[in-house]
């Protein structure tokens, strides 16, 4: 059995709690053991709910409390999240935290206190929220160095920018919103000014390099003075607009920034919109990868911590990926697609008529491609047993013959 405390019960602590309550069976198979939440430190007090018993006000309850065997830290902030993560490592305790700020200044100093006292110090979670990040650059790291960092780091500012070029939104509007979605910091200025991302940049650099990246000598701009107008005269020229964390790292130097950039919107992270963020690197013989996925938000933020957790818990690092046992497959047939239906006919009206009689309906979506006598259409999601059927329908219908068919990726 392990027992979790977690520290602080905002956006992040909560959506873990949920997170480990919903998938506890799920996690005890993965573990071998149950991982239970024995202690909630907050200042706050609630009422009610599951939380509700857990819930202390005082550190103490959870750094003396010898069966707690691992901390969430998700209070953010330094003071007292470093004192507290300090001494519950000291008492042997893993720590896993999203708190960037604190890693980013103390997190040699908490790395080596884990060390010393047999704990794991992880923060996964503190750089591209769900994204795992620091897990797969520091297994690449193992081999080879990296020449280039280059990324979006912020989801709150990705989330503005995006909905200002998009959608033609206002920037305060726009930013109570990824407030309300709990993409924000407390204080904004730190994700609008380019603080969080600044930071974030600081801990992968700091990972790359096996030192200190200070991140306050970073020169960093926020997203403050981008305007309406700009987005429109880098969309004329097929671009975009991104806040983009960037290093390039030679014979030990490193050349990193924080701002705007303009970029095209079809490159690798000019398509990265929303609360997306993604990063990229480049190492000598594996040359370029993209890690992409949500960069904020309780949920993807909480998985990245809990991943972490059973990390630091699992027993074995040997224990084998999986068994002879066969999983299960669903059955063929049972998928359910759309498609994109390419055909050629004799008499276009007939056609559509044809198809529509078949497909059972008047709102297939028909795609003119300018090709003589051929069109093509999307169906609705089908059965791949249904779908079979009524193509061979359509195939019998006269002056209709069926060239092609494809899966769509996502129904339109
Ligand atoms: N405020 C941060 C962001 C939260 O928007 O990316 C995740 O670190």
């Amino acid at each position: 059995m392990a027992y979790a405390a977690i520290m602080g019960y905002g956006v992040v602590g909560s959506g873990v709690f949920s997170v480990l309550r919903e998938n506890a069976a799920f996690i005890e198979k993965q573990l071998g053991m149950p991982l239970s939440v024995k202690r909630i430190l907050d200042l706050r007090s609630f009422s009610g709910g599951d939380a509700a018993p857990l819930l202390t006000h005082d550190a103490e309850d959870i750094i003396n409390d010898t069966e707690i065997n691992i901390v969430v830290e998700a209070m953010g902030g330094l003071n007292p999240a470093f004192e507290y993560t300090m001494r519950a490592l000291r008492a042997g305790k893993h720590v896993v935290s999203s708190n960037k700020e604190l890693v980013s200044v103390h997190g040699a100093e908490l790395m080596a206190a884990a060390a010393a006292n047999h704990a794991r110090y992880m923060f996964e979670a503190s750089v591209g929220g769900g994204i795992p990040i620091i897990r797969p650059l520091k297994h690449m790291l193992l081999t080879e160095s990296v020449s280039q960092a280059a990324g979006i780091l912020n989801g709150t500012t990705n989330y503005i920018l995006s909905m200002m070029r998009e959608h033609n939104a206002g920037f305060d509007e726009t930013l109570k919103d990824a407030q309300r979605r709990g993409f924000a910091e407390r204080d904004p200025s730190a994700d609008v000014d380019g603080f969080d991302a600044c930071r974030k940049l600081a801990i992968l650099l700091s990972i790359c390099v096996g030192r200190y990246v200070n991140f306050s000598k970073i020169p960093t701009e926020g997203i403050s003075a981008v305007t309406k107008d700009d987005f429109t005269f880098a969309s004329a020229a097929g671009d975009t607009i991104k806040l983009i964390a960037r290093a390039d790292i030679r014979d030990n130097v490193i050349d990193a920034r924080v701002a705007p950039m303009v970029l095209s919107k079809e490159s690798p992270l000019g398509v990265v919109n929303g609360v997306y963020n993604a990063v990229s690197f480049t190492f000598s013989a594996i040359d370029n990868i993209l890690l992409s996925g949500r960069g904020a938000g309780k949920y993807p933020t909480a998985g990245a911590i809990i991943s972490d957790m059973a990390e630091a818990l699992r027993i074995t690092e040997a224990a084998p990926m999986w068994s002879g046992a066969e999983a299960a497959l669903s059955a063929p047939g049972e998928a359910i697609d759309a498609r994109m239906v390419r055909m050629s006919y004799t008499d276009a009206q007939a056609a559509r008529d044809a198809a529509e009689r078949v497909f059972q309906t008047n709102d297939l979506i028909w795609i003119d491609a300018g090709i003589p006598n051929q069109t093509a259409f999307f169906t609705p999601p089908l059965k791949e047993s249904e779908y079979d059927a009524k193509i061979r329908a359509l195939s019998r219908a006269p002056g209709i013959s069926v060239k092609n068919s494809f899966r769509l990726y996502a129904v339109r």
